[in-house]
């Protein structure tokens, strides 16, 4: 049998020699493994008397031991160089210029987003967010839509399979549950937009069961209807990119504010574009009102103390008046030639001094 120590500097060399993972487990394996040199002479120990046993039991060890750290520290070794050789292979260079073919485009509902953020951002506004699926009080109740009122059935409410005990979540018919979540965990003053994605089932040229919205809502002691138009037209004159625009403020009704407006600006169409901000035209864009005593309450504020306005748009219409698309439903076809010929530049930022759009 060969000595002690010639096999420790055998077994020692087949460890380093081993060039990945495989082949130092071979290497395991023929030492350490069950019939392994190793094991194998640990079988011999039984025939020896005690104090031979003892000696070679303790030379043994100390060699098994040697061999399983050699491993360990070859398998870190060979795990390191196998990564770095991928993170090698894998390396960018960020420095480099786009390239034109991988070039991506932003989509028209995500630009109109971020500028809608821009603006009311400048204005002071914070970004606040909610759940899509929603509880029947968020989304109803608590805005003051009681369960046998008409506004229910305008909807369309996805609704999804009733719980044990009865009650049903929906898909969010519009933001204006963030105004509640929002009142629930802030002190006034509020002021937030809230953009985001609602759901109707509804489908043809203007309607699609997905579309975005974006909330506003205004609450301190002293906010009135005359901050609501001041706001609502920077808004318009920013967002269309227009000196001028008109606003017509028509009483309407919604369940959640009182009283409540239906705003709507002028445009002209030149050459079958439409134009906004001039012509006597008037289309609707929003829903808006001084937020309803019962929905402050409902937020857990004091109806008695605290007073303000709200807001409701649609961010998708917006859009395609902003960018002259015609028809909703290819918003959400991903269709490729439609991205390219509507799609905006990554690269191209929306900014209020370096110009929206
Ligand atoms: N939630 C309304 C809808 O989806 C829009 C709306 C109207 C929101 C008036 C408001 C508002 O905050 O004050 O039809």
């Amino acid at each position: 049998m060969t000595e002690l120590s010639e096999l420790e500097s055998q077994l020692i060399a087949a460890v380093d020699a081993a060039g990945d993972e495989a082949a130092l487990d071979d290497v395991r394996v023929s030492a350490l493994g069950k019939k392994g040199t190793i094991s194998e002479r640990m079988k011999t120990l039984g025939k020896m008397d005690p104090e031979e046993r003892k000696a070679a039991g303790q030379a043994l060890n100390a060699l098994k031991d040697k061999v399983a750290d050699a491993i360990a520290i070859r398998s870190t070794s060979l795990k390191n160089a196998a990564l770095e050789a991928r993170l090698a292979n894998e390396f960018d260079d960020v420095t480099l210029p786009v390239r034109p073919e991988l070039k991506g485009s932003v989509h028209p509902v995500s630009q109109v987003w971020e500028e809608v953020v821009q603006i009311f951002g400048d204005m002071g506004f914070a970004v606040a967010e909610g759940p899509h699926i929603e509880t029947d009080w968020y989304n109803f109740g608590a805005l003051n839509i009681p369960e046998d009122h008409p506004a229910r059935q305008e909807h369309d409410t996805f609704y999804f399979n009733p719980k044990e005990d009865g009650s049903r979540m929906v898909l969010r018919t519009h933001t204006s549950p963030v105004q509640i979540r929002t009142m629930e965990k802030s002190t006034p003053p509020i002021r937030i937009i809230a953009p985001g994605r609602t759901y109707r089932c509804d489908s043809d040229q203007t309607h699609t069961p997905m579309f975005h919205q974006v909330e506003g809502l205004v609450l301190d002691e002293t906010t009135h209807l005359g901050h609501l138009k001041w706001c609502l037209e920077e808004f318009c004159k920013a967002f269309f990119e227009v000196d001028q625009v008109k606003m017509r403020f028509r009483a309407s009704h919604f369940p959640f504010t009182e009283p409540s407006m239906e705003v709507d600006i002028n445009y002209s169409v030149e050459n079958g574009q439409v134009k906004i901000g001039t012509g006597n035209k008037w289309m609707e864009i929003l829903g808006s009102g001084m937020v309803h005593p019962k929905v402050i309450a409902a937020g857990g504020l004091d109806p008695d103390k605290v007073q303000g306005f709200a807001f409701g748009m649609g961010i998708d219409r917006i859009a395609m008046l902003k960018y002259g698309i015609p028809d909703l439903r290819a918003f959400f076809e991903a269709d490729l030639r439609w991205l390219r010929h509507y799609g905006f530049s990554a690269l191209n930022v929306p900014t209020l001094p370096g110009g929206l759009s």
